[in-house]
C-alpha cells in the first residue's frame, strides 16, 4: 500500500451540476468563471453532465480548473445501453468523477457493492474519485449515523488501496438541497469519524484522504464549513450553478488556504 497524499491541493471545492445546463449556457458560465477566476490557487472542479464534458474541459484547457463526471459504469466497456465507461469521461476530458451521490443511491438504487466497484475502476484508471456518503434525517433521529457511515465507508472502500486518486464527501442528506446545513459541531463529530474508519481501513496514511463537506453550501456559510479540523474542501450543488456564487465561494476558500498557510 502507498501512502502517497493526494496531488491535489486543498481546500478543493467542487460544483456538482446535476441534471442542469445544456452547451451554450455551460459555455457561458465557464467564460464568466474564467473572466473572474482565471487561474484559482486551490482545487476547483466542476462536474457536469456526460453531455458538457467535452466542451466545459475544451474550454478549461489552459486553466487549472478540472472537469468531471457525476456518474460512470464499473465496467470497461460492453453490452451496458444507456452506460458510459471511465475510458469515455476520460478521453471526453474527465479527470474526476463522483461516485455514490446519494441521489444515485435513492433514485437509480446503487448500492454500495456497485459503488465499490465504480470506486475501484475510477481508481485503476487514474480518474479522481469522490465517494460521497451520508445518512438520512431518520437515520440521523434514530442514533445511527456512525452505524450508517461506517457500512458506506467498509463496503464502498472494501478491498481499494489507498490511493492519491480517493476523495470521500460527507454529505448529510437532509442537507442536500434544503438550505439546512449541518452544524460545524455536528460535521466536525462525524468527519472525525469517518477518518478514525479510514486509519482503521487504512492505517495512518488513512488520514490523508481528503474529506469533503456537501449540502446546502453557499457564500454564506463556507467558511465557517471549511473552518471545521479534517474538511478539506466543499462539494456544492446548487450555488455552483450561478457563477457569482460560485466563485465568491472560491475567493473564499482561497483565502482560507493562505491563512493557514
Ligand atoms: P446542495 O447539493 O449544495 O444543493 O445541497 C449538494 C450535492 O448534492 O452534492
Amino acid at each position: 500500500m502507498s501512502a502517497e497524499k493526494s496531488a491535489l491541493s486543498t481546500p478543493i471545492v467542487i460544483g456538482n451540476w446535476k441534471m442542469y445546463k445544456g452547451i451554450s449556457e455551460a459555455e457561458s458560465f465557464v467564460k464568466d468563471l474564467l473572466d473572474q477566476l482565471p487561474n484559482p490557487s486551490i482545487t476547483v472542479g466542476l462536474a457536469v453532465p456526460f453531455t458538457l464534458i467535452r466542451p466545459v474541459a475544451l474550454q478549461l484547457k489552459s486553466s487549472s480548473v478540472l472537469t468531471g463526471a457525476q456518474n460512470m459504469h464499473e465496467a470497461s466497456e460492453g453490452a451496458y445501453t444507456g452506460e458510459i465507461a471511465a475510458s469515455m469521461i476520460q478521453d471526453a476530458g474527465a479527470s474526476f468523477v463522483i461516485l455514490g451521490h446519494s441521489e444515485r443511491r435513492r433514485y437509480f438504487h446503487e448500492t454500495n457493492q456497485q459503488i465499490n466497484l465504480k470506486v475501484k475502476k475510477a481508481i485503476s484508471s487514474n480518474l479522481y474519485a469522490v465517494l460521497c456518503i451520508g445518512e438520512t434525517w431518520d437515520e440521523r433521529q434514530e442514533g445511527k449515523t456512525e452505524d450508517v457511515l461506517r457500512k458506506q465507508i467498509l463496503e464502498g472502500l472494501e478491498g481499494v488501496d489507498i490511493s492519491p486518486y480517493l476523495l470521500v464527501a460527507y454529505e448529510p442528506l437532509w442537507a442536500i438541497g434544503t438550505g439546512v446545513t449541518a452544524l460545524p459541531e455536528a460535521i466536525q463529530s462525524v468527519v472525525a469519524f469517518c477518518q478514525s474508519q479510514f486509519i482503521q481501513l487504512f492505517g495512518e496514511s488513512g488520514s490523508a484522504i481528503p474529506l469533503l463537506y456537501g449540502g446546502s453550501v453557499k457564500p454564506e456559510n463556507c467558511e465557517e464549513l471549511l473552518a471545521i479540523p479534517a474538511v478539506s474542501g466543499l462539494l456544492i450543488g446548487g450555488a455552483s450553478l450561478t457563477v457569482d456564487s460560485l466563485a465568491k465561494i472560491i475567493e473564499i476558500a482561497s483565502v482560507a488556504r493562505k491563512s493557514s498557510e
